[in-house]
């Protein structure tokens, strides 16, 4: 069933921002969002675009900012970037199975450059209506941790999710009509999730995208810093 996209809580034409634009759902978001009106200016930021966002590099982010800041400012700006697996290391499955370099890589991609991101990008975001958009994992909830393992994928998104919970309170203050969400994708078809997805629940990333663009479309100030998931439902820390 092909579900309707619905972007009508945004101006029309939208100005949208895909960081981590290479990856499965970052492309699919960017394809959503230009399919959705051929007016729509869609910026993509990765580790190989004019300018480049390589979190591996600090000065990278904010140079990124600097540079995107003249074709803001952005209703939506949308962190699609990620590591679960390199060609070095698979999730932990024990504790001694944890290795400095395994868990400085994983916390460096999801943890440190998203914050950077929300440090040189909030400032983008439209007066009127803005939203940013960090993408985390369910399994970074702390409190629906039943199966154990993934030590540092786990821990890095949940340190993400804190992240984003404390700027979404410092950006009340400061930029009132902004709204900063944790967002659960689902389980997806990319090279992120490719060697975990065993059977048949992984979705088509384009699906994915058109569910959590539907949701993020409601989402106003009074529900920023919360953690949702593509399907809507609030998650606990
Ligand atoms: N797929 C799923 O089932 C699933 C489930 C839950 C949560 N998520 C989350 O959804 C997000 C997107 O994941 P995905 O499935 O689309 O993964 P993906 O296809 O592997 O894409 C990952 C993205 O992160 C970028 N990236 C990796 N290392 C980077 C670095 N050092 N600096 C800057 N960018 C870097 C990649 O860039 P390159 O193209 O240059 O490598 C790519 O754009 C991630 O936050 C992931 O944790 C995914």
């Amino acid at each position: 069933m092909t579900v309707a996209l619905h972007l009508d809580s945004f101006p029309s034409p939208l100005r949208a921002l895909v960081i981590g634009a290479s990856g499965g759902i970052g492309a699919a978001f960017v394809r959503a969002l230009r399919l959705a009106s051929s007016d729509n200016h869609v910026e993509e930021l990765h580790r190989h675009s004019i300018p480049p966002v390589d979190f591996s590099e600090e000065t990278s982010i904010e140079r990124a900012a600097e540079q995107l800041a003249a074709r803001g400012p952005f209703h939506l700006i949308i962190n699609a970037t990620g590591v679960l697996h390199g060609n070095d290391f698979m999730p932990e499955k024990k504790l001694s199975d944890l290795q400095y370099d395994h868990l400085k890589t994983v916390f460096e991609i999801n943890t440190f450059g998203p914050a950077l991101v929300m440090r040189h990008f909030a400032p983008l975001l439209d007066s009127q209506r803005g939203v940013m958009v960090m993408l985390s994992a369910k399994v970074g909830s702390i409190e629906d941790n039943r199966l154990g393992g993934w030590y540092s994928y786990r821990a890095s998104k949940a340190a993400l999710n804190m992240l984003v919970k404390t700027a979404a309170i410092e950006l009340k203050r400061s930029q009132k009509n902004a709204v900063l969400l944790a967002l659960h994708p689902g389980t997806v078809q990319t090279g992120l999730s490719q060697p975990f997805r065993g059977g048949s629940v992984a979705r088509n990333a384009d699906e994915a995208v058109i569910d959590m663009l539907n949701v993020i479309n409601q989402k106003m100030p009074e529900q920023s810093g919360h953690f949702y998931t593509y399907g809507d439902e609030q998650l606990p820390w």
